[in-house]
Formats: C-alpha cells, structure tokens, sequence
C-alpha cells in the first residue's frame, strides 16, 4: 500500500452507482482474463472485485489510506477465498489524492508501457474542482486502446458535478470521445458512460 494521507471518507460507504457498474461488467461481459485494470475512487472496491474474480489484475485506488486498510482489502480478501493467495500476485492498493497517484504510477512505477485496459470508477465526479486531476489521471494511466467506464449521478445537488456538466469538460478537453452507455431511472438518475481516446 502506498500510504498519503488522510482526509475525508467517502469511501466508507457503498454507494449506487458502484452496484450499477458492476451490473453494467457482468451484463455487457468487457472484463476478459489477464486485463489489468484500475479503479478510481473504489471505496468497498466492488467493480474491482468483480474484475478480480474474472480473471483481472486489478489496482485499486482510494483517497484515504484507512479506507483501503479497513475496507477495500478485506472486502477483496474475502471475495477472493479459496484462492487468497492470488491477491498479493494480481492487487495492488494505493492511497492518496489523484495527481500524486498519477504522478507515483507513470514516475515511479513508470507504466508507461504497461497501462491499464479498463479504468472504472463509480461516484466520483460530484466535486467539479477535482474532475481535472481526475481527468489528468486517466489520460496517462489508460492504454491508447483502453477504455474507462464511469459510473455517476445526473446532478449531484449542491455540489455542481454530473454526468452533462462531466461530459462537457471531456469534450472541451478533446482528448476522449465520451458516450452514455446506460441510463438507471429508479430514483435519482444515474448512468454509466463510456471514454475512449478519440481516434
Ligand atoms: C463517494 S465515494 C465513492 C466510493 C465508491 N466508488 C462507491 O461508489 O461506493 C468517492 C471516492 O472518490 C475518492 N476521491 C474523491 N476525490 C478524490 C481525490 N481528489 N483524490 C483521490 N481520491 C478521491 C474518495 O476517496 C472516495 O473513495
């Protein structure tokens, strides 16, 4: 575990969007054997999970070191039995803010050519401040075939952040085209979309 620092705890709860994503992976089937794959914000961890338990190498992210230590890991342990042996070969956990990840995977782990195929990451747009690092982090952890699925709420009330005003960042951006692969109406609207590097 790469351990920052410790601010607030989000992650401590599992949240809608993260079991609309992992209805989304098993629906559409897009985690093969052997991918590596990287969740964002992954709280419990549970999109990662199940790419784990398909095949997947998978590296997960959260903000807070204690959310991963507490939460994320015995989440993964538990899901992982009878072959726990397999977590310390295909997980990796790392803590901390979004730039600093980003800069320790492409600086020090230096992934340059070992990117990931996925990215998934669930509730995680809400702050519209954080949504460049976000973005950042994806553009230089994603291989250039790769593909990120991001699972979120249509508004986050009070906050500002949403799949629209998210998807006009992207495309203000320019470096992903960026679809709605699927739309959840119960309740509060969420969605999942889709990113690719424009071709
Ligand atoms: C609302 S929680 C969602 C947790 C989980 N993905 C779920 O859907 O249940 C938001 C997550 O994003 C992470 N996060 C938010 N802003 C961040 C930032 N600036 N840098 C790193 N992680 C951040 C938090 O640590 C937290 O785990």
């Amino acid at each position: 575990v790469f351990k920052f620092h410790f601010t607030f705890v989000g992650g401590l709860k599992v949240w809608e969007c993260a079991l609309d994503l992992v209805e989304f992976l098993s629906t559409e089937n897009v985690v093969e054997n052997g991918m590596k794959i990287l969740e964002l914000g992954c709280g419990a961890g549970l999109p990662g999970i199940f790419a784990f338990l398909k095949g997947a190498t998978v590296h997960f992210q959260d903000f807070n070191y204690e959310v991963l230590d507490l939460l994320t890991i015995p989440n993964v342990l538990m899901n992982s039995q009878p072959v726990e042996s397999m977590v310390s070969t295909r997980c990796r956990f790392f803590a901390g803010e979004w730039t600093a990840v980003g800069k320790f995977l492409t600086e020090i782990l230096d992934i340059k050519n070992d990117r990931y195929d996925i990215i998934l990451t669930s509730e995680t747009i809400y702050n519209i401040d954080n949504q460049p690092k976000l973005l950042h982090l994806m553009k230089s952890t994603l291989k250039p075939t790769g593909t990120i699925y991001l699972a979120a709420k249509t508004h986050y009330f009070g906050l500002g952040g949403g799949t629209r005003q998210f998807e006009e960042l992207v495309r203000i951006d320019g470096t992903f085209d960026i679809k709605v692969r699927q739309v959840v109406s119960k309740g509060l609207q969420r969605e999942i979309l889709q990113m690719n590097f424009r071709a």
